[in-house]
């Protein structure tokens, strides 16, 4: 193929923002770029971009900012901003970035190859927010592998139609819109025989794939990728605690390749802050589905987002999100202070809660939850978890150290989705192993091989 140079993709955001770059490397890739993890290598620098909290997007014109310098230097060297930012943006991105090449919306993406070709016959300053009706998809190519070895994500919708008041989503990605089951299946299938073992799908809110469509319900879904060969776990993110339905609580109790574990948002724990939020459930039937949850699958991992700060927030009321957390007793939680967002309603909300007292709620939760992070993985001393290796670990634990100094030191995950250290000389990447755990440490777990082994 004939080379173009080097390319540099920079990812800020969410899980999509890694599978959507690696989409992007591929169109690279086919224009005969090669990836390399040094922008001051790069022929092309792609920055894919944020926009939930200002600091995610401050992070974008920061990392593009770098360039400018470059860029005068090497006029040959084209930068994309590329992503929700790029969306939200638009040609006002110039104002801050004069030496931005190119504005490539969240929509955007199955032209980029057509703006690249643009770029290098001498235009610049191209904004492409255009909307497209069509879910932009390529299929994985080697570039897509470097990461992980075993474990990919796999977005199956786009968009959301929640607005929820504080959230810039809807805005900047469009509306709800699902893939057909038939190409996430057999994307699947190219990962699975490339040795991906675990797929996690992404949707802003995946209880409700296919609806719009009239397809397949998401149980559905999570059926037909439980039949593809080779994959040993499935992972899902992100549900929403309004649409979560029986029948998918159902399917994963009875897909053993569905991993014990979910990610349900909750937010917070006012119902008057719920219902500014436009969440559409309260604390009650939160804690009505976590019942159900732990009565279908009695050993589920559970974390979630919390917001705190969210306009008009009274201790009160941070207290009732406090309590709530304090009762589900989460193995993990990702807490926010409430940061406004121009295009989202919230922004117009009075009553702000001051940037002090944000921070000093969100720092009584987390570190509540330090403490209760650490109890659960106490917790799970004496017992046997299925772990999926992921590698030979870079981090020796001391005590490994002093009993096993001559074995290699693995690492993988449980179902749970915990990390989990291991010593073992035999075993390699994508097996699946029983380990006993045998010491709980804030952010790890340490056990032994003790059963039966998936190679
Ligand atoms: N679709 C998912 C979440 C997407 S955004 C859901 O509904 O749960 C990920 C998380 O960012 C959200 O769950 C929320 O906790 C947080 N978030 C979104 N907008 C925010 C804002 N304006 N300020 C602070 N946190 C925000
Ligand atoms: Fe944002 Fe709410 Fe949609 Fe999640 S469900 S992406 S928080 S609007
Ligand atoms: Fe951020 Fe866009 Fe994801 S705003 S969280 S990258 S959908």
């Amino acid at each position: 193929m004939h080379y173009n140079g080097y390319a540099h993709i920079h990812t800020i955001g969410c899980q999509m923002n890694v599978y959507d770059s690696e989409k992007l490397g591929t169109v690279l890739h086919a224009l005969g770029y090669q990836l390399t993890r040094h922008p001051e290598q790069a022929d092309i620098i792609v920055c894919n971009t944020c926009a939930i909290r200002h600091k995610a997007e401050e992070k974008a014109f920061s990392f593009l900012g770098r360039f400018a310098k470059e860029k005068r230097k090497n006029p040959r060297l084209i930068t994309v901003m590329a992503g929700c930012v790029a969306q939200q943006e638009g040609k006002n991105a110039f104002q801050r970035l004069p030496h931005l090449d190119l504005v490539l919306g969240t929509q955007a993406f199955s032209r980029f190859s057509t703006h690249i070709a643009a770029l290098k016959s001498g235009q610049r300053q191209i904004v492409d927010t255009a909307p497209s009706d069509v879910i932009f998809e390529t299929l994985p190519d080697d570039t897509a592998f470097a990461e992980n070895p075993v474990s990919k994500f796999v977005t199956i919708m786009q968009g959301c139609d929640n607005f929820c008041t504080y959230c810039v989503v809807p805005y900047v990605r469009g509306r709800e819109r699902s893939r057909s089951w038939q190409s996430i299946v057999a994307e699947i299938e190219i990962l699975a025989e490339k040795g991906i073992r675990e797929v996690t799908l992404l949707g802003q809110n995946v209880n409700s794939y296919g609806a719009k469509e009239n397809s397949l319900s998401f149980a559905g879904l999570l059926e037909k990728v439980a039949g593809v060969d080779g994959i040993h776990r499935i992972r899902f993110a992100t549900s929403h605690p309004k649409d979560l339905s029986h029948d998918l609580i159902r399917a994963m109790a009875d897909l053993d390749k569905v991993c014990d574990h979910l990610h349900l948002p909750v937010q917070s724990g006012s119902n008057r802050i719920l219902k500014k939020m436009n969440r559409g459930y309260t604390a009650e039937l939160y804690l009505s589905r976590i019942d159900a949850l732990r009565s279908a699958i009695p050993d589920i991992g559970l974390s979630t987002d919390i917001i705190v700060g969210f306009p008009s927030e009274t201790s009160e009321e941070f207290e009732q999100t406090m309590a709530l957390v304090k009762q589900v007793g989460f193995d993990s939680i990702f807490a926010f202070a409430y940061s406004d967002r121009s295009s989202a309603p919230a922004a117009k909300f009075s009553d702000p809660v001051d940037d002090t007292e944000k921070m000093a709620r969100l720092n009584r939760l987390l570190t509540f939850q330090d403490t209760m992070t650490q109890k659960k993985n106490e917790q799970m001393t004496g017992r046997v978890v299925q772990v999926l290796v992921e590698g030979v670990s870079l981090k020796q634990h001391d005590g490994f150290v002093k009993t096993t100094p001559h074995t290699r030191q693995m690492t993988g995950r449980s179902e749970a989705n915990k990390i989990v250290h291991f010593p073992s000389d035999t075993l390699a990447a994508g097996d699946l192993v029983e380990i006993k755990i045998l010491n709980a440490y804030p952010h790890s777990l340490w056990g032994t091989a003790s059963g039966t082994v998936m190679p």
